[in-house]
């Protein structure tokens, strides 16, 4: 069988992380013994240069055909001015929908070796091991009406976040599932624990959410659930980040606390994110940006791209063996001291992928 990747650059250091972690996957996929078939399609501002569109049906449809689609970032000021469906992250938002990618899976870990390259205490990052389960296809991000209208001092803008129950239900039953499989998978003797953040103080979406939240509970009398207000959350994610373990939340709150929760590891730079819905492909991304600031110099460090490779041969290409290699790849490459200047290393980003792909056996020990 063909294992079918659909790779989309994007933008800005996109296309630096993608061409690095695509190695990989080949790598990884030869070693594995697996057949793998690439396809690069535009999207993001490439692809409104050069098809007038962030995201044509045509990319739209070979990413629900394919096994896995792999994704840069997409965006840039170039792109700033356009509004609505032509913006390069209403492209991405269609893809997400589209999908049908309602989980998105950020973990977030600390290797040994860069517990000290955090702007955090290395006593209060060492060992962190948590999984941010953020909602992708609901809440603010598409609830109608979004608008503008007016002039002036009579100008109005509306966003509007909007969950229904079964929203709601799914990804929690996923992330209390998650809970579940990591506390039997880690060896750990304490329970699987979840926490549930949401801002139930103002917000009724947020009641709504915890509601269902505690009624799925019933159903997990084994994971240790608590409800978290999401100011509260931030502030424990910096004080207090072994206190997690599973994190649920609707898409905006996860957007941001995922950006926070990346400095535990040192970097934006070091997080990947599996995104995944009922069956279908899983869409992989590094939570980063196109951070136009470093584009093109060779400074972007490829390593959440490289682990989206990891989850990815994992989740989606049924090749678990083949993902764990390339996580000690990437351990063993941060341990040799191989980091770009965002962890306080001179490496380039093709350096330290080089150092990731020759750490990765030519066979796998045992397939799987
Ligand atoms: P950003 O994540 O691109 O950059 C934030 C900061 O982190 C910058 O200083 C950047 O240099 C640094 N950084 C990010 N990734 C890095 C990496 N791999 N290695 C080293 N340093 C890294 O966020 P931004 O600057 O707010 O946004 C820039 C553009 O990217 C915007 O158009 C935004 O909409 C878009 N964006 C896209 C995605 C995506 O496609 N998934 C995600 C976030 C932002
Ligand atoms: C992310 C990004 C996107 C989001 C933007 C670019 C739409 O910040 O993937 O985290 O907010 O989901
Ligand atoms: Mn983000």
């Amino acid at each position: 069988m063909i294992l079918r990747v659909v790779v989309l650059p994007g933008d800005g250091i996109g296309p630096e992380v993608t061409r690095e972690a695509a190695a990989v996957l080949e790598k990884a996929a030869a070693m594995a013994g697996a057949e793998l078939a690439l396809e690069e399609r535009r999207m993001g501002g490439a692809a409104i240069d050069a098809e007038g569109t962030p995201l044509s049906d045509e990319t739209l449809e070979a990413c629900r055909s394919a096994d896995a689609v792999l994704l840069g970032a997409v965006g840039g000021p170039k792109w700033d001015h356009l509004t609505g469906e032509m913006r390069c992250e209403s492209g991405l938002l269609r893809l997400r929908k589209g999908m049908g990618v309602f989980a998105n899976v950020r973990p977030v870990w600390v290797p040994e070796a860069l517990a000290d390259r955090s702007t955090l205490k290395r006593e209060i990052v060492e060992g962190v091991d948590l999984v941010v389960v953020r909602e992708l296809t609901g809440g603010v991000y598409f609830g109608q009406p979004k608008e503008r209208h007016g002039t002036g001092a009579e100008e109005t803008a509306v966003d509007s976040m909007v969950y229904t129950q079964p929203e709601i239900e799914r990804v929690v039953r996923f992330a209390f599932e998650m809970a579940r499989r990591r506390a039997a998978t880690s060896g750990r003797s304490s329970k699987p624990r979840l926490t549930s953040v949401d801002k139930a103080n103002v917000l009724v979406t947020s009641q709504l959410w915890r509601d269902v939240v505690t009624e799925l509970a019933g159903e997990y009398p084994d994971v240790q659930l608590e409800h978290q207000l999401v100011d509260a959350c931030a502030m424990r994610l910096v004080r207090a980040p072994r206190d997690f373990d599973v994190i649920v939340t609707e898409n905006l709150f996860g957007d941001i606390l995922t950006d926070e929760a990346a400095m535990l590891s040192g970097s934006l730079g070091m997080l990947p994110s599996a995104s995944l819905g009922d069956g279908g492909p899983g869409l992989y991304e590094p939570i980063h940006g196109s951070a136009p600031d470093i584009a093109g110099k060779g400074l972007a460090n490829p390593l959440g791209a490289i682990l989206s490779v990891a989850m990815m041969l994992e989740w989606s290409l049924d090749l678990p063996g083949a993902g764990a290699e390339v996580r000690g790849a990437v351990e063993r490459a941060i341990g040799d001291g191989h980091l770009t200047a965002d962890l306080g290393g001179s490496e380039s980003t093709a350096d330290v992928a080089a150092a990731v792909l020759g750490n990765l056996p030519a066979r796998l020990q045992v397939v799987g």
